[in-house]
C-alpha cells in the first residue's frame, strides 16, 4: 500500500518531526504523534539494545492509551530512523526490533540496502530513504525503498547543497511515489509550500530541538531561540561529512567559525559505543530564526497548525498582484 493511503485522514499537518541524534526520545515521540505529527527517533538514541525493545513497547502503549482517552483526535504513526551505514554494528538487531513491533515507518540514512526494506514490508511498514541529490534518489528507489526524503540546503544535522524548488522539481519529474521535504522549515506557512511545491509532507528537526521533550540542554536550546541563519555553519569538519551547526558553539570550543578546515570522510562512524567526538558543538539549520521560544512540543505543533490554516485560507484567495479576470480564465481551463 502507498504510505500515503496508510496515512489520509491520520494528520493534523503534513508533517514529521524528523530524527535527530541524542535528542529525541520517547517522550519527544509521543508528544508529537499525539499531537498528529509523525515523530521519530533514530534507533541508535536507546542504547543499550535493550533499551530500543522497552522504547518501542512504550511508544506504542503511549500511543494506545492517548488513543483510548481521545478517540476523537487519535495519534498519528510513528517512525524509527535506521543509520544503514556499514560501520553501524546494530542495524541488524535494531532492523528485528524494529519488524518485531511492527514499526510503521521506517527513515533509513546513509546507505540503502533492500534486504532492509523487504524486513520493513514483510509486515506492511514503509519505508522512506533520506537523500540529498538525485544521484542517491534512484539508487534508493531502485533499491526497494518506498519514498524519499528530500534534504535540502539549510537543513540541520548532514544537510544538502541543493535549493528545495531544484530538488523537489528534478524528483518529481520522474517520480511519482511519497515525498517529504526538509530544510529550514519551521512556520505553518513552509509547510504548505513545501506541499506546494510537489512534497506531500514536510520534514522538520530543529524546531523540534527547542521543545521541552527534547533530550538537550538548556543551554543549547537557549542557543538556538538566539540565533539566526547567518549563525549557521556549513562544515565537514566535525563528522566528515557537510553539516550544518550553531556558530556560537563552534566558537565556544575554540575553533574559528569562518576558517575550519575539511574533515576526514574516513572518520565518520555510526559504531553504538562511539562518543560524539565534538560533545559541545550543537546541530542546528538555517530555521533557527523561525524559534524563539522553547515550548511543549504539543503547542509547537498548535502553533504550526494555526499558521498553516491562516496560510491556506489566505492563498484560497487570488494574488492581489493578479487580474482577477485572468485568474477566472485560469480556473476556467483546468
Ligand atoms: C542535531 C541534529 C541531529 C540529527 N540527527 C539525525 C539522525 O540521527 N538521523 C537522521 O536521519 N537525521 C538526523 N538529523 C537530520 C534531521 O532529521 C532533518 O533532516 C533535519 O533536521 C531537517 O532540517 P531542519 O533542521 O532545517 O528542520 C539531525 C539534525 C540535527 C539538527
Amino acid at each position: 500500500m502507498d504510505l500515503r493511503d496508510t496515512l489520509k485522514g491520520r494528520l493534523r499537518l503534513p508533517l514529521i518531526g524528523s530524527p535527530l541524534f541524542i535528542i529525541s526520545v520517547p517522550d519527544l515521540v509521543v508528544a508529537q504523534c499525539s499531537a498528529g505529527v509523525i515523530g521519530a527517533m533514530p534507533s541508535l538514541n536507546a542504547r543499550p539494545i535493550e533499551q530500543l525493545d522497552e522504547w518501542l513497547a512504550e511508544i506504542r502503549e503511549r500511543l494506545a492509551a492517548h488513543d483510548r482517552a481521545h478517540p476523537d483526535r487519535p495519534s498519528a504513526p510513528f517512525a524509527i530512523n535506521l543509520i544503514v551505514h556499514r560501520s553501524n554494528d546494530r542495524l541488524e538487531q535494531d532492523l528485528a526490533l524494529c519488524v518485531k513491533h511492527r514499526v510503521p515507518l521506517i527513515i533509513t540514512s546513509l546507505g540503502a540496502r533492500p534486504e532492509v526494506n523487504a524486513a520493513i514490508h514483510s509486515y506492511g511498514g514503509h519505508v522512506l530513504h533520506d537523500v540529498i541529490n538525485q544521484g542517491f534518489a534512484h539508487k534508493a528507489i531502485e533499491k526497494g525503498a518506498d519514498g524519499l526524503v528530500l534534504v535540502a540546503a539549510g537543513a540541520g544535522g548532514h544537510a544538502g547543497a541543493q535549493s528545495p524548488f531544484a530538488l523537489l522539481q528534478e524528483t518529481r519529474a520522474w517520480f511519482a511515489g511519497p515525498l517529504a521535504l526538509s530544510g529550514a522549515i519551521a512556520h505553518g506557512r513552509s509547510i504548505l509550500a513545501a506541499e506546494a511545491m510537489g512534497a506531500d509532507v514536510a520534514y522538520m528537526g530543529t524546531a523540534f530541538i527547542a521543545t521541552e521533550e527534547a533530550r538537550a540542554v538548556e543551554d543549547y536550546k537557549r542557543m538556538i531561540t538566539e540565533c539566526g541563519a547567518e549563525d549557521i555553519v556549513y562544515t565537514s569538519l566535525i563528522t566528515g561529512v557537510h553539516g550544518n551547526y550553531l556558530k556560537p558553539s563552534l566558537r565556544r570550543a575554540g575553533l574559528d567559525p569562518d576558517n575550519l578546515e575539511a574533515g576526514d570522510k574516513s572518520q565518520m562512524s555510526f559504531a553504538s559505543d562511539r562518543k560524539k567526538r565534538w560533545k559541545d558543538i550543537w546541530g542546528a539549520g538555517q530555521s533557527v530564526s523561525g524559534v524563539r521560544e522553547v515550548l511543549p512540543a504539543a503547542r509547537l505543533v498548535d502553533r504550526l497548525a494555526e499558521e498553516y490554516w491562516a496560510a491556506r485560507r489566505a492563498l484560497g484567495a487570488h494574488s492581489p498582484l493578479v487580474n482577477p479576470r485572468w485568474g477566472r480564465m485560469a480556473e476556467a481551463a483546468e
